[in-house]
């Protein structure tokens, strides 16, 4: 109860440092990973499984006690995510280099600590099991989705959308494809800005209807069986 409090505080002080923030980003493509920080620090640290659990109480209010985010896109999935990404796109998140400003407030140090609880919270993120019923496209235009994944996706997502951890490429497969959906137009877009310019740049052809296509195909692409929870699984490490 306490930390509602604290945080809708928060939000409030927060709102109009983010309004001053939303300026795309001029030139300095390579910097989509330039690391430093809480980042690197962080990366460096040993994880906490307790800590980890005791952090993630306030995440869970969005992304759900299990981590599988919600099929409209609101929140994503961040179970089984690779820990070096949720590590880069928290760090990220708190530096103002990506945008997001329902999640910023509660991702701030005063609310969850500091390097080490991201690598904490991370590490714990991505031991839990994945949602075994995302929310995918209309499929109805799968092989043109294929053809384009392929082409210009796998190279760095991977045969099944399972990213890397070591190169901070984010798992896709299985994640809502609404959220998708709206990643992807920020990214194209140049709003979120801490996106990778190879894959910006690699997308500015796509039409509406090949980006439907290759995201409808990706939300369909599983995680291997050993990373996925049963429908009807409940995180126990919360008993509420
Ligand atoms: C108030 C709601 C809220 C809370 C609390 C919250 N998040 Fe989020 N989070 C979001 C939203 C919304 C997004 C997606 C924003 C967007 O569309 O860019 C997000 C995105 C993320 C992402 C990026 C996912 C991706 O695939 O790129 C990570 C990682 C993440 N959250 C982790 C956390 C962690 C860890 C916590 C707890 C410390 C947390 N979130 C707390 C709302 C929340
Ligand atoms: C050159 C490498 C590269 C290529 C090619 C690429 N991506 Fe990405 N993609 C990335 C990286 C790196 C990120 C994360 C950037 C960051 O740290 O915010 C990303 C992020 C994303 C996200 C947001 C994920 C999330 O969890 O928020 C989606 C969706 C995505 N890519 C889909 C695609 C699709 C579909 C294609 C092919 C049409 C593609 N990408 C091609 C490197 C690439």
């Amino acid at each position: 109860m306490k930390r509602t409090i604290i945080t809708a505080t928060l939000i409030a002080l927060a709102l109009p440092a983010m309004a001053q923030d939303t300026a795309a980003p001029e030139g300095a493509p390579s910097d989509w990973n330039q690391g430093g920080g809480e980042q690197d620090e962080a990366l460096g640290l040993v994880p906490d499984h307790e800590n980890g659990i005791y952090t993630y109480e306030v995440c869970s209010a969005c992304h759900g006690l299990n981590g599988w985010g919600l099929p409209d896109g609101t929140f994503p999935q961040i179970a089984g995510q690779h820990p070096n990404v949720a590590i880069k796109q928290l760090a990220d998140i708190r530096a103002l280099n990506r945008d997001n400003p329902t999640m910023y407030p509660f991702s701030l140090p005063q609310e969850i600590g500091g390097a080490q609880s991201i690598a904490d919270v991370a590490a714990y993120i991505a031991s839990l099991p994945m949602n075994p019923d995302n929310g995918v496209g209309a499929g109805d235009n799968l092989e043109l989705g294929a053809q384009l994944y392929a082409d210009n996706c796998v190279q760095c997502h991977g045969e099944q959308g399972e990213g890397s951890n070591e190169k901070f490429y984010p798992r896709i497969q299985g994640q809502h494809y609404e959220y998708l959906l709206r990643q992807y137009q920020w990214i194209k877009e140049g709003k979120r800005r801490n996106a990778n310019p190879e894959m910006v740049a690699q997308i500015q052809k796509f039409t509406d209807e090949d980006t439907a296509a290759v995201l409808d195909y990706v939300s369909r692409l599983k995680p291997p069986a050993e990373l996925l929870g049963a429908p009807d699984w409940v995180n126990p490490d919360f008993d509420w």
